[in-house]
């Protein structure tokens, strides 16, 4: 039966021979089919490769050599050989049945895989790699069709050294007139016909590393001989292309693995392992620490979340603003004398601090005030200086529960007659002003400018890692009708530190 007859025997289960039953196809291959089939005397499930026979009686011999090495390949990343024979004029080898998805299909489906996936096939493909190389095995043929992966994330490399007898067929097939296959793990010196060393199944590896990370081939051309060429000629292009994220040391690795000299390349799968763990023991470590100082430092939603949790202290910062008084100010001057801010602003020129707030209530008259109002999620303390008595005093000082990092302000000022939102006076100040200076408890001063702008406005400023802060405002703009500018809202965007 030839194995094109075989294959279209749609029947299953069936007989193979005396020892296999057919149960379905797995799969096919360039140079035939793989069943799935049971093996009869040991009772269990196999995956059988038939090849058609070749006429060519070198190849036969070949085979036979080949598969008696692969059976000594006991290993736990290798497909492991369990039998191999000839049978109505096909070879066949039965072999361990991976229940799994080939590598091929899992790129089909999610093009770039994370680091993480990568890691693990890398490392089990080069375990088995090294294995059988060390037995003076080469696969010759590292494609992601020949690499299975289990749902428990074993990576078992299949094929070792089939490609051998596949390529004296196919140049059998050649000459007959059929199209060869596709070239594009094969290394330069397999596309020169060249001697193939284990440096060979080296590179091929990088390919598929490429392949994962970049979600494409380095070398991609419409015809076999395109892409041979440029694994000859062309240099890869950059990693960091596809993958802006890479880290640097993975693109390094990739691209040792396709050097066109098989001597630079890694001199063995052990020197790639090595290299692999230090790319990904680094990469944890740099994560590790980011993680560790700043978590989660630059998510977008922590910091909105954040910035939502301070903003309701400032809403009700301004809303309280609109009412009167006496109360708070005597809680507030309460406060300021219980607490003193460790450090005050040495220096405003006097003439350019405007910023203090009329004498305005922060509460309504007949709430119940109390300064544990003002503890809020992240801040834990915060006042607002009522007047001026003093033109050192900030405008505002928050304490904040946990160190935050802060790296955006956001500052609305405008004419107080604009305001007719219902919230009704805002935190009054003579001018409008033309600096916000920021002093942290720890030490940090930072003086941020305003533009002359309606609105809110972000300006630019250097990011602030603190647990209290306090805000002075000077240097106003000249205004035409004095106190008629208010606050009408700040914003802090940050985030809490770990
Ligand atoms: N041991 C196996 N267990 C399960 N599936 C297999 C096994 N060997 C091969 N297959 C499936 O059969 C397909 C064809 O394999 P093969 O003939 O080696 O061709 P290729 O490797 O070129 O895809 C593979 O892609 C895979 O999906
Ligand atoms: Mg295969």
């Amino acid at each position: 039966m030839t194995l094109h007859s075989l294959s279209q025997e749609k029947n299953f289960p069936r007989p193979f021979n005396e020892n296999y039953e057919l149960l379905g196809v797995l799969g096919q291959g360039g140079m035939g089919y793989v069943y799935k089939a049971k093996d009869l005397r040991l009772q269990r499930d196999v995956a059988l490769k038939v090849l058609d026979a070749s006429s060519d009686k070198e190849a036969i011999e070949r085979f036979y050599l080949e598969a008696r090495a692969m059976k000594e390949l006991d290993h736990q990343n290798i497909v492991h050989v369990f039998d191999f024979g000839e049978h109505k004029k096909q070879l066949f080898i039965a072999m361990t049945y991976v229940e799994g998805t080939s590598l091929a299909e899992v790129l089909r489906n999610k093009s770039k895989l994370d680091f993480g996936a990568i890691e693990l096939l890398a490392k089990q493909t080069a375990r088995g790699l090294l294995f059988a190389h060390s037995k003076g095995i080469v696969h010759r043929d590292v494609k992601p069709s020949n690499i299975m992966l289990t749902h428990d994330n074993r990576v078992y490399l299949m094929d070792f050294g089939i490609s051998y007898i596949q390529e004296l067929e196919k140049e059998r097939l050649t000459m007959t007139g059929m199209a060869m296959g596709t070239p594009e793990y094969m290394s330069p010196e397999q596309c020169h016909g060249d001697e193939v060393t284990l440096s060979s199944d080296i590179y091929s590896l990088g390919v598929i590393l490429y392949e994962m990370t970049c979600g494409r081939l380095p070398f991609i051309g419409a015809k076999p001989i395109e892409i041979a060429l440029k694994h000859v000629q062309e240099a890869p292009p950059a990693p960091e292309i596809f993958r802006p994220n890479i880290p640097l040391g993975l693109s390094k690795l990739i691209l040792k693995c396709l050097e066109k000299k098989p001597e630079n390349r890694f001199r063995d799968m052990e020197e790639f392992l090595d290299a692999v763990d230090a790319v990904f023991e680094q990469n944890k470590q740099q994560k590790n620490n980011t993680e560790k100082t700043r978590t989660p430092l630059l998510s977008q939603s922590l910091l909105r979340e954040s910035v939502q949790k301070i903003i309701p202290l400032q809403k009700r910062l301004m809303l309280s603003g609109m009412f009167l008084f006496p109360l708070i100010i005597i809680l507030m001057i309460a406060l300021m004398l219980l607490y003193r801010p460790s450090h005050t602003l040495e220096e405003i020129a006097p003439s350019e601090l405007h910023g203090a707030f009329l004498e305005k209530s922060i509460e309504p008259e007949n709430s119940n005030y109390t300064p544990e109002n003002l503890f809020d999620g992240d801040i834990h303390e915060a006042w607002i200086f009522p007047k001026p008595a003093n033109k050192k005093n900030p405008i505002l000082t928050m304490q904040f529960k946990k160190t935050v990092l802060i790296t955006h302000i956001g500052f609305a000022s405008g004419y107080q007659k604009s305001v007719d939102d219902g919230i009704g006076d805002r935190f009054n100040i003579y001018n409008k002003p033309k600096t916000l200076f920021i002093k942290t408890k720890e030490g940090m001063q930072q003086e941020i400018r305003l533009e002359d702008v309606r609105g809110m406005q972000y300006p630019p400023m250097n990011p602030l890692e603190t647990s209290e802060i306090q805000l002075y405002l000077s240097k106003s703009f000249v205004s035409d009708t004095s106190q008629a500018y208010a606050i009408s809202e700040m914003r802090f965007l940050g985030m809490e530190l770990q």
